[in-house]
């Protein structure tokens, strides 16, 4: 399963990035909006630090056309670069344009087992279905996952499953609990799911016993 970071910021993109962990980043308006600067620069920069990684840079424009053409000079940034679009019905003929241009493609905002089921019968890259966000409106996310899951098996599917809208270790577990490809993670929660309080404690006695012997250096 992969783990992408869900944040345009570069400080802490550096950091993961060298922990080996991180598959690639998720940005999103929002994202480039906080992380502030010039996006091309800031997506270069993103795209440089995971030269391996998958970065998905989100469309702007919202005439069809435009996005269309946005998409393509998107794409052409980097060769690791795919690019989102919201699974509106306005772009469906041009989520399939670009499809069939073989622009890797990360579907967002989706919200219900039918838009998963329309985007990969388009086969492209990934589906981002948000969590948090369904369940901010009183609806289960988590149910949601499972749901693609299952429909991805049942139909052999191969557009990847991408958890989006995590706020929490939980969501993280029940992303994997749930069988997804790959799960975007703020910050935040990435420190929270890579920590553990016995882990800490362990540590700790480990040091103070090995103390106790008075050896400086091993081996
Ligand atoms: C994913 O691609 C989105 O950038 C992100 O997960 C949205 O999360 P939010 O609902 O917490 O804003």
């Amino acid at each position: 399963m992969k783990i992408f970071l869900d944040t345009a910021d570069i400080q802490s993109i550096a950091y993961w990035a060298q922990t080996g962990i991180i598959d690639g980043v998720t940005t999103n308006p929002s994202h480039m909006s906080k992380a502030g600067g010039n996006p091309l620069s800031v997506v270069k920069e993103i795209c440089a630090l995971l030269p391996d990684g998958e970065i998905s840079v989100e469309i702007t424009e919202q005439d069809p056309e435009a996005v269309y053409n946005q998409a393509r000079e998107i794409a052409a940034i980097s060769d690791n670069v795919l690019v989102k679009i919201p699974c509106h019905i306005r772009y469906y003929e041009v989520i399939n344009r670009l499809q069939l241009d073989e622009v890797p493609l990360n579907i967002t905002l989706v919200f219900s087992l039918a838009q998963g089921l329309m985007m990969s019968k388009l086969a492209v890259d990934y589906i981002s279905p948000f969590v948090g966000r369904l369940d901010d409106i009183k609806e289960n996310g988590t149910e949601l996952l499972f749901d693609l899951c299952a429909m991805r098996d049942e139909y052999d599917f191969e557009t990847a499953i991408l958890a989006a809208s995590i706020r929490d270790a939980r969501h993280f577990n029940e992303a994997i609990a749930a069988g997804v490809d790959a799960v975007t993670v703020p910050v935040n929660v990435l420190q929270e799911v890579t920590q553990h309080k016995l882990t800490d404690q362990g540590i700790e006695k480990f040091n103070a016993d090995w103390a106790k012997l008075g050896i400086r250096k091993f081996p």
